[in-house]
C-alpha cells in the first residue's frame, strides 16, 4: 500500500486533533436540539466514529449508503441509495457526515432527500473539502481540511475499495489510477 502513496497530507494525530475540535463545536451548536448524526457509508465510518466520541450532548446515529462512483475516480452524477436510514428523520436536526466533498453532486442529492423527509434542519460535516471541482452551489458549513485536486485515500477513504485502513490521509500516485 505504502508504495502507492504520493504524499501524506495529514497524520493521524493531526486528524484526531481536528476532529476533536469539530466535535466540540457541534456540541455547542446543537445543545438542546434533537440531533441525528447520519454517516454516509462507507467512506465516513472512521471519521464518524471519531467525531461521535467528541460530541458530548445526546444524539442519535444512523447510516445511509449511496453509490455515485462505482470503481472509477470520476463522478457519474447519478446517485443511488444502497442502504436507507433505519429511523425517521422528521423534525430532527440532521448532520450529514461525509468523508470528502468533491463535485458536491452526492450531497446535493442527499440534502434534497432529507428536505423531502421534513428534517427540522440539515447541515453538512465533512472531513475533507475539495472545492476545485465543485459543480453545485452547496453550503459546506463544517469541514476539517481543504485538499488539493488530487485523488485522496486513507482514514476511511478508498480508491476501488482499497486504502480505507490507512490511519492517515494521503494523495495517491497518479499511475495507480490513471491507466484504469
Ligand atoms: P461528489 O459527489 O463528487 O462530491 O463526491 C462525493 C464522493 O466521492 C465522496 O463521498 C467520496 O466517496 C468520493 N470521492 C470524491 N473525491 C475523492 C477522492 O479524492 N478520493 C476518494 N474518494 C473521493
Ligand atoms: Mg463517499
Amino acid at each position: 500500500m505504502k508504495e502507492d502513496i504520493k504524499e501524506v497530507l495529514f497524520s493521524e494525530e493531526v486528524i484526531v486533533d481536528k476532529v476533536k475540535q469539530m466535535g466540540e463545536t457541534l456540541s455547542r451548536n446543537y445543545k438542546g436540539k434533537d440531533l441525528l448524526v447520519v454517516g454516509v457509508l462507507k467512506g465516513s465510518v472512521i471519521f464518524a466514529s471519531e467525531l461521535l466520541k467528541h460530541i458530548d450532548i445526546p444524539c442519535e446515529l444512523d447510516f445511509i449508503a449511496v453509490s455515485s462512483y462505482g470503481n472509477s475516480t470520476q463522478t457519474s452524477g447519478v446517485v443511488r441509495i444502497l442502504k436507507d436510514l433505519d429511523n425517521d428523520v422528521e423534525g430532527k436536526d440532521v448532520i450529514i457526515v461525509e468523508d470528502i466533498v468533491d463535485t458536491g453532486l452526492t450531497l446535493s442529492y442527499l440534502l434534497k432527500y432529507f428536505e423531502d423527509r421534513n428534517a427540522n434542519s440539515i447541515e453538512i460535516v465533512t472531513l475533507l473539502n475539495k472545492p476545485a471541482r465543485r459543480k453545485t452551489n452547496i453550503d459546506v458549513k463544517y469541514y476539517g481540511f481543504e485538499v488539493p485536486d488530487e485523488f485522496i485515500v486513507g482514514y476511511g477513504i478508498d480508491y476501488a475499495e482499497k486504502y480505507r485502513n490507512l490511519p492517515f490521509i494521503a494523495s495517491l500516485k497518479e499511475e495507480v489510477y490513471s491507466n484504469k
